[in-house]
């Protein structure tokens, strides 16, 4: 299933400048990495990159409105794998804006009540809670009037985690550093993908671990990590077998001795028809290539059979971010089971 972005007005500085709201509705998109070159391991613990995000039509919706303190609850499918206490990204992104701008969240009414609807694989390497942190920091941003700039809170985002800049403005973007520093990437076309859920989890650090495992000695002192050119110059044109060709992820061996069901998922998806499977991120969530919607669907058909596959969703990319998104929560289907108490 697709579901478009709602309309919102383009990001701009003027994220900044619009009046505080009573509720507040962000709907923020996943990402796939369509490169996702691993670099040396740093003296800090992180890894150098060079990624190519992309923005997928798959989505958490959030609901921010006035509470006491900072409380997150969160409704779906996988609801129950989401902490909901301190830990949660999108409970920190909130108090890190506070901070940020000095406001007492204690103070009666000044806090927030926020609410999530996860569409987005839990710990499944397309940055939930990545994502969930981003969209915090926008509605929370508009909710409280603290009128931080796109740029201000892209920064504050970069400190909560590697992933947690790119869904503010999705798209498509190269990340470098240890994944947070962007420039967006010209994208032509929009480009089909099938994204097959695992029915498990992967530990992000975990699968990183093993990639050092993997590498010995070498882990430190590994070749920088350099964009790709041929992928960046295929998402210019309207070649889509060059594109699916590109594809590229270090993190995919090392998910795949963490998780050797994957296997099977990638065979089954080019078995269908896909041009090409990748893993997500550090996984287990697979994507596949299609050349349009007609294959994605079919090739969607056919992971839905599978039994390793908790879940199949077609979706098209590139979409939008959460500074697009922001806009008064309204009743409707975007907002179904937020706005209750
Ligand atoms: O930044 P974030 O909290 O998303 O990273 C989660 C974990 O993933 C880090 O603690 C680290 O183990 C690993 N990581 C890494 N290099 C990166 C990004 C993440 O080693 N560039």
């Amino acid at each position: 299933m697709t579901t478009p972005p709602v309309a919102g007005p383009a990001a701009s500085g003027a994220v900044g400048t619009r009046p505080p709201a009573d509720a507040v509705h962000v709907r923020v998109p996943a990402k796939v990495n369509l490169q996702l070159t691993v670099g040396p391991r740093r003296a800090d613990g992180f890894h150098e990159l060079a990624t190519v995000f992309m923005a997928v039509g798959l989505y958490d919706d959030l609901v921010a409105r006035p509470g006491d303190g900072v409380t997150v609850r969160t409704v779906g499918e996988q609801a129950a794998l989401v902490p909901d206490d301190g830990t949660n990204l999108a409970v920190r992104a909130a108090l890190a804006l506070a901070a940020a701008t000095g406001r007492d969240v204690h103070a009666p009414g000044a806090g927030v009540r926020l609410a999530v609807r996860k569409g987005i694989p839990v710990a499944g390497g397309m940055a939930g809670g990545s994502a969930d942190a981003a969209a915090a920091l926008v509605a929370c941003n508009r909710l409280w009037g603290t009128g931080l700039s796109a740029l201000e809170l892209v920064r504050l985002a970069a400190d909560l985690g590697s992933d947690v800049a790119f869904p503010l403005v999705g798209g498509t973007a190269l990340g470098t550093g240890r994944g947070e520093l962007l420039e967006p990437v010209p994208c032509r076309v929009p480009r089909h993908w099938v994204v097959a859920l695992d029915a498990g989890t992967l530990s992000t650090p975990a699968v990183f671990a093993e990639l050092d495992r993997a590498r010995g000695d070498a882990a430190g002192t590994w070749p920088a990590p350099v964009p790709d050119a041929d992928l960046l110059a295929a998402l210019t044109t309207d070649d889509h077998d060059r594109l699916a060709a590109a594809l590229t992820n270090d993190l995919q061996p090392a998910a795949l001795a963490l998780h050797p069901g994957l296997h099977a998922t990638l065979e089954a998806g080019l078995a269908a028809g896909a041009t090409a499977g990748c893993v997500s991120g550090s996984g287990p969530t697979v994507f596949f290539a299609a050349p349009d919607a007609a294959r994605a669907r079919r090739v969607a058909d056919a992971l839905g059979a599978s039994a390793a596959v908790r879940a199949v969703h077609t979706a098209v990319g590139p979409v939008p971010g959460a500074l697009d998104t922001v806009g008064p929560a309204r009743p409707g289907p975007a907002t179904d089971g937020l706005l209750e108490d």
